[in-house]
């Protein structure tokens, strides 16, 4: 296929048909066997195996074969014979007779095995990333994702979208993540730093009339890493002029279908229409505003339902703004003390007091909260939840953000125990109306929930004067299988909500101007009511590849603690460096 100087074919090219020919192969030698007289090597390169025999009494370099050095054969094809044939390899039925080797470089003992699906140490994995990507599902891995980027990038071009680059030096303008720093040689004391997104350049391209914009963009956030997180990370960002969220979210959805279609054929999608659904129906429901709804499960209020109850904490709950709810688990009776133990744990480190459970056991109900309610309040808490023998109802009273995070977890952890999460099944929806702010007790002040620029929703515009915490965003977020694959809003384009806005978020008109300036200016000449999205490209394709964290779908990713094992990065750099970058090392301890 992929002739060269050194090679007339890939390693996954040849078969019967190509018996007698003549051949030049290249690639790493993966496995070599000893076998009455021959030597077998299976040679490996990005496409396939190829089994070459060698006879080592006509080819001396036969004994400077060690693995994972890389060799050139010349040889001659030949079917093997009957019971050699090995039907899962793709060249299988065949294999290619030496007549001349050539070791074009040589490995030293790899270390860690690339001919196996061993779990290795991750450590070990990222140090020596050049060789975990020789792996088979490293490579696939690379490759579906270059696949996916392909297919984004047709899909926009074909709607006529146009890419364009914004670039990665700008000025601070924090908009919630800490950013990376890059110090100015030219101008001392003066920093560029890297975007968090290109947020603020693509809402200027629509000023400029690009109306259909999107970007395979690399972002950098300097954040705690998680699984699901990576300080330098891929988004596919997208952004358009003349548009409301129901605009943004059907190109998107369009896009998420056609994807899921093409590189998860085999799992059973949930929805082709992506439902929508409230953030404030997500938390009641779900807990969560990322909710999983592969499975129901659904969390109930009954703050009304145990009011007049004889237990303090249901009765008093209403009164200190606390909800009463709770989770019926079928079949949780089979819990163990120590799993209903581990879930008033969690519940614990959400910081809710406690978590009660109502076992309904073969002889009746077990729980400690049984001598406090009437038997009226009893009944109707099993009607709510439709709790019968053998279940379990798992009940937290709390603040709303504390019971709603605390369910939310034990619905997952139980959705898990009860294997109803199904790695067969997609179910993406979109969340919608989400607060437009949220409430800092340490800064003692609203915070955007999103962004500063996004859009309240026309009809709470009213509440940014009196109940701005209670006013809801044009915003959305794209969810797969409990997973934020996408989030994005309507911007605001009038500069009279945009101040209102500043001024809720207590940023002055004087602080507004120096981190925003070049947005508010531009946003005197006419910008177009216009809205966007960007979704976190390497968690797609996490989830369909079935992969655990996305450090498995970047190709040279950060450690959990963001470091650079392989080129050992942070590092100290010469001091004539930190000299020309004009400033100075002060370290604190
Ligand atoms: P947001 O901050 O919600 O929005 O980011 C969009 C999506 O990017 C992904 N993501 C990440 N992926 C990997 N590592 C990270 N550290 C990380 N942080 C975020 C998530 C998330 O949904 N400019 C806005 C978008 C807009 O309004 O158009 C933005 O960046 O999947």
């Amino acid at each position: 296929m992929h002739k060269t100087t050194f090679r007339t074919h890939t390693c996954d090219e040849l078969n019967t048909k190509n018996s007698d020919e003549k051949v030049t192969l290249s690639g790493w030698i993966m496995r070599r066997r000893d076998h009455g007289g021959l030597i077998f090597v299976d040679l490996r390169d990005r496409y396939g195996l190829t089994q070459i025999a060698i006879d080592p009494t006509k080819i001396a370099e036969a004994n400077d074969i060690k693995i994972e050095s890389v060799m050139q054969v010349k040889g001659v094809v030949r079917s093997r014979p009957e019971g050699m044939i090995n039907a899962k390899l793709k060249t299988g039925e065949i294999e290619v007779v030496a007549e001349e080797i050539k070791i074009l470089s040589t490995s030293k003992t790899p270390p860690f095995e690339i001919d196996s699906d061993k779990e290795v140490n991750e450590e070990m994995r990222l140090e020596y990333r050049y060789l975990d990507l020789r792996r088979t599902r490293m490579q696939r891995n690379i490759i579906v994702r270059h696949k996916v980027i392909k297919a984004v990038r047709d899909y926009f071009d074909k709607n006529d979208f146009v890419e364009v680059e914004t670039p990665m030096l700008i000025k601070g303008t924090p908009e919630g993540s800490r950013e990376y720093l890059v110090p100015s040689r030219l101008y001392p004391g003066k920093f560029f730093v890297l975007p968090q997104s290109p947020q603020q350049l693509k809402q200027l391209l629509m000023v400029s009339g690009f109306d259909r914009y999107f970007q395979i963009a690399r972002c950098f956030r300097d954040e705690d890493q998680r699984g699901d997180r990576q300080p330098e990370f891929t988004q596919v960002d997208v952004e358009m002029s003349f548009v409301e969220a129901e605009d943004v979210m059907s190109v998107n959805e369009k896009l998420l279908i056609e994807l899921l279609k093409e590189f998860a054929p085999d799992k059973k999608l949930m929805n082709v229409k992506l439902p929508r659904m409230t953030w404030k129906e997500a938390m009641d429901k779900y807990g969560a505003d990322k909710p999983d709804i592969r499975f129901s499960l659904e969390i109930h209020d009954i703050t009304d339902l145990v009011s007049g109850s004889g237990f303090k904490v249901f009765s008093e709950a209403k009164s200190v703004g606390n909800f009463v709810r709770g989770l019926l688990i079928p079949g949780g009776a089979t819990f163990s003390r120590r799993e209903l133990d581990e879930f008033e744990a969690s519940a614990k480190s959400y910081g809710a007091h406690g978590l009660i459970y109502m076992v309904y056991e073969k002889g009746g109900i077990k729980s400690p909260i049984l001598k406090y309610l009437k038997p009226e309040e009893v009944d109707a808490i099993t009607k709510e939840f439709g709790a019968k023998e053998g279940d379990t109802v798992l009940i937290c009273s709390a603040g709303f953000k504390v019971v709603c995070e605390t369910l939310g977890h034990i619905r997952l952890v139980c959705g898990d125990k009860l294997n109803l999460r199904d790695k067969n099944v997609f179910a993406p929806l979109w969340v919608i109306e989400f607060p437009m702010f949220e409430w800092k007790p340490e800064e003692n002040k609203l915070d955007a929930s999103h962004h500063p620029f996004t859009a309240p929703m026309n009809e709470d515009v009213d509440l940014l004067d009196k109940e701005p915490e209670k006013a809801r965003a044009k915003a959305y977020d794209l969810v797969l299988n409990g997973v934020e694959i996408g989030g994005g809003s309507v911007r605001i384009h009038d500069p009279k909500v945009q101040s209102r806005i500043f001024e809720i978020l207590k940023i002055t008109p004087e602080d507004a101007k120096l981190r925003f300036g070049h947005l508010l200016r531009a946003f005197e000449y006419g910008p177009p009511p216009h809205g966007g999205i960007a979704w976190g490209i390497d968690r797609f394709i996490m989830m369909i590849l079935d992969e655990p964290n996305i450090r498995e779908v970047i190709a040279f990713p950060k450690d959990q603690k963001a470091k650079d094992l392989m080129m050992g990065a942070p590092s100290e750099v010469p001091e004539k460096q930190i000299k020309e970058a004009n400033i100075s090392i002060n370290l604190k301890s």
